[in-house]
C-alpha cells in the first residue's frame, strides 16, 4: 500500500496553488470583475455562470451548484481521486510527493506488473494451450467473434492447480505472495498454494488509465460459482470500479450516455453489435461511487435492468445512489428488459436498434421515482398524499440544490396538493427549498442555528475575520446546535488566519461536516465587504445572548419556585443586568 502523503505537505501544496492556473489549464477563464468567469464545465450552458475566486481560492457555478478547490475541481473534472489530485498540483509547483513511512509506491507498480503478466499469459493460453478448444468453443457458442475477445482482451485459465503460479513465480516467495496481493493465487492450506482462476474464460478489468487491476471469470458450464471476481486488493475496488468504461471511453470521443448493465457478457455482446456505450458494475448494486466516476464521462446516465424482482430492487438501489450526483445538466434513466432477456440475449436476438430504441424510450429517473412511491397510493385521498409526502420527503433531500430539485419538490406539492413549504424540504441536509417558518412560541434556543449559520457562513467566506474574536471563552461554553463546529472552525483560524475559503474546505474534507461547510461556501456570500468585522461582532453577541436568555429562563423558573442557590441568585442578578444592554 502507498503511504500517506503528510497533512503538511499538502497544506504546502494547497498554500502554494492558484486554483485560477489550474482552472484556467482545463477550461479558459476570463476576468470579471473581482472574479474570472468562464462556461460552466460541469452543465451545458451559453453565459458563464462559472466563477473562480482567487481571493477565495474557490471555485462556484452559480446555474449547477458545483463547487470546490482546486483539489476538488481536479477530481471532479478531470477524475483524479484525492492523492492523484494532490500529485498534480505538487507537479505544477516542480514538487515531489513525499510518502509516510518510505517509498510504498512501488508495490502498487508491482502489483499493476503481476496483473499485467497474468492478462498476457491468459490471453496467450485462449490461443495456445493445449486445451484451448475448451474455451473458444465455449466463446463462439456464445456468438463472439474473435475481433470483439481481442478488444476486451478475453483470455483463458486453464484448468490446472496453479499454472499460473509456476509461470510467474516459480520457486520465487516473494512473486508468490505479490500474486496472493494481486488476487491471482490463494493459501488454500497452510503453506499451499493455488491458481484463483482455474478453468474459466478471463475478463480482464481495466482501471480509467487502462491498467489491468483485476479479473472476472466465467466457468465453462453450469458450474458454480458462474463468476469468479478479483478479491479486493490495494489495486481494486469493486464498489468503485466499472467493466467496459475504459473501452467505451477509447471508442468514443465523446459518450453522449453511458448505459449500465448487468453483465461482463453483456458489455461484451453490445459492444460486439457496435453499442460501445455500456459499462457493468461486478456483481454489485450501483454505488454513489459509481454514479460519480460514471457522470465523469457523461451527462447522461441509463441503468438496465432485467424486469425481474431482484432488477427492480437493484434499480431502486441505483436511483437512490445517483439521487445526490443529479446537478443540473445531468440526467438518468431506468430501461427494464421483458422478462427472461438480457442486453446479451436482447442485442442477438432483435439486433441493436432494438436496443437503442430501448435506451432511448428509458423512463426518466423523475417519472420511475414517483411512479415507485406513488404505488399502492390511493392519491385521490388525504391519507394517500400524506403518505407520498412522507416516503418522498427523505429522498428529495438527498437531491443537491438546482432546478432539477426544485422541480421535483413541485412536483410532490402538485401531487400531494400541499405547498411546497410545508412539504419539509430541506431538513435532512437538501437546500431546495427555505425550511419553514419556526412556530413563533418555540424557545429562542431553537432559533439559534439559523444565526449560527450566519456566523459560521461569515467565517467560511471570509476566514480572515475568524483570527481576532474576543470572548473566545464564552463561545467556548456555548451548547447549541452548531457550537461544536463554530469552536472548531474558530480554534482552526486563530492558528491560520490566512487560510483561504478553498483552504478550510480542503481541511474539512474528511470532517463529518465538510459537505455542510461545503455548501455554506458555495451559498451566496454575505454582502458587505467593509463593516464585516462589526457584523460578526453582533451575530456573534446574538448567539451568546441566545444563551444568556436560555440560562435566565431557567434560572426564572427556579425564582418563582424560591430554590435558588446564592450562587444561582448572584448569576440571575449578573445576567439580567447584562442583557440590558
Ligand atoms: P448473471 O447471472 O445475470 O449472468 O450475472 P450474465 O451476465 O447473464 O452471465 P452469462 O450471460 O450467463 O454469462 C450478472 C453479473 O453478476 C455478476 C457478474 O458480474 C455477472 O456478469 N455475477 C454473477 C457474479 O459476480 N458471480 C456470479 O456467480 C454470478
Ligand atoms: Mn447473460
Amino acid at each position: 500500500m502507498a503511504g500517506r502523503i503528510p497533512r503538511q505537505f499538502i497544506d504546502d501544496v494547497l498554500a502554494r496553488t492558484d486554483i485560477v492556473d489550474v482552472i484556467d489549464s482545463y477550461v479558459k477563464l476570463t476576468k470579471g470583475g473581482r472574479d474570472f468567469k468562464a462556461c460552466c464545465p460541469f452543465h451545458q450552458e451559453k453565459s458563464p455562470s462559472f466563477t473562480v475566486s482567487q481571493e477565495k481560492q474557490f471555485y462556484h457555478c452559480f446555474g449547477c451548484g458545483a463547487h470546490g478547490s482546486a483539489v476538488g475541481f481536479l477530481m471532479e473534472y478531470a477524475g483524479l481521486d484525492f492523492p492523484e489530485a494532490v500529485e498534480n498540483l505538487a507537479e505544477r509547483l516542480g514538487l515531489e510527493v513525499p510518502r509516510e513511512g518510505g517509498a510504498p509506491r512501488a508495490d502498487y507498480a508491482a502489483v499493476h506488473e503481476v496483473l499485467d503478466a497474468a492478462n498476457r499469459w491468459f490471453r496467450n493460453q485462449l490461443r495456445q494451450h493445449q486445451r484451448k478448444s475448451m474455451a473458444v468453443d465455449y466463446l463462439k457458442g456464445r456468438g463472439l467473434s474473435g475481433q470483439i475477445a481481442g478488444t476486451y482482451e478475453l483470455g483463458f485459465a486453464p484448468p490446472a492447480r496453479d499454472a499460473l503460479l509456476q509461470e510467474l513465480a516459480g520457486q520465487d516467495i516473494e512473486r508468490r505472495n505479490l500474486l496472493v496481493t494481486a488476487g491471482l493465487a490463494v493459501e488454500r492450506t497452510p503453506g499451499q498454494y493455488a491458481d484463483k482462476f482455474r478453468g474459466r474464460v478471463m475478463f480482464p478489468i481495466h482501471s480509467r488509465r487502462g491498467q489491468v487491476i483485476g479479473f472476472g471469470g466465467r466457468v465453462l458450464d453450469d458450474g458454480q460459482p458462474k463468476y469468479l471476481n478479483s478479491p479486493e486488493t490495494p489495486v481494486f475496488h469493486k464498489g468503485r470500479e466499472l467493466y467496459g468504461l475504459w473501452q467505451a471511453r477509447r471508442a468514443n470521443r465523446k459518450l453522449q450516455r453511458l448505459v449500465v448493465v448487468e453483465g461482463y457478457m453483456d458489455v461484451v455482446a453490445l459492444s460486439q453489435f457496435g453499442i460501445t456505450w455500456a459499462v457493468a458494475s461486478l456483481g454489485t448494486a450501483a454505488t454513489g461511487e459509481h454514479v460519480e466516476r460514471l457522470f465523469q464521462a457523461t451527462s447522461h446516465i441509463l441503468f438496465c435492468f432485467d424486469g425481474d424482482r431482484a432488477g427492480r430492487q437493484a434499480a431502486w438501489r441505483a436511483l437512490e445512489n445517483s439521487l445526490p450526483y443529479l446537478r443540473d445538466g445531468r440526467e438518468v434513466g431506468f430501461m427494464f428488459l421483458p422478462d427472461g432477456e438480457d442486453p446479451d440475449t436482447l442485442v442477438r436476438n432483435r439486433g441493436p436498434e432494438a436496443f437503442t430504441a430501448a435506451a432511448d424510450a428509458a423512463t426518466p429517473l423523475s417519472d420511475y421515482l414517483f411512479g415507485e412511491l406513488a404505488a399502492g397510493l390511493e392519491l385521490d385521498r388525504i391519507e394517500g398524499r400524506s403518505q407520498l409526502a412522507e416516503r418522498a420527503r427523505p429522498l428529495l433531500n438527498k437531491l443537491p440544490p438546482g432546478v432539477f430539485g426544485e422541480l421535483a419538490w413541485q412536483r410532490l406539492a402538485e401531487q400531494t396538493r400541499l405547498p411546497a413549504d410545508r412539504l419539509g424540504a430541506g431538513e435532512a441536509g437538501g437546500s431546495n427549498k427555505p425550511t419553514p417558518a419556526r412556530p413563533a412560541h418555540e424557545p429562542a434556543s431553537s432559533r439559534s442555528p439559523s444565526l449560527m449559520r450566519t456566523v459560521i457562513t461569515m467565517l467560511v467566506h471570509y476566514p480572515h475575520l475568524g483570527g481576532n474574536i474576543s470572548g473566545r471563552e464564552a463561545l467556548r461554553a456555548l451548547t447549541v446546535p452548531g457550537a461544536e463546529l463554530l469552536n472548531e472552525l474558530l480554534d482552526l483560524l486563530a492558528e491560520r488566519p490566512d487560510l483561504t475559503t478553498g483552504g478550510v474546505l480542503e481541511l474539512f474534507r474528511d470532517h463529518p461536516h465538510g459537505p455542510h461547510i461545503a455548501k455554506l461556501a458555495a451559498g451566496t456570500p454575505p454582502l458587505l465587504d467593509t463593516g464585516l468585522d462589526a457584523e460578526l461582532g453582533d451575530a456573534l453577541k446574538k448567539l451568546l445572548n441566545l444563551k444568556a436568555e436560555e440560562r435566565i429562563r431557567a434560572l426564572t423558573e427556579k425564582a418563582r419556585d424560591a430554590t435558588l442557590t446564592p450562587a444561582e441568585a448572584q448569576e440571575f442578578k449578573t445576567l439580567l443586568a447584562g442583557h440590558k444592554n
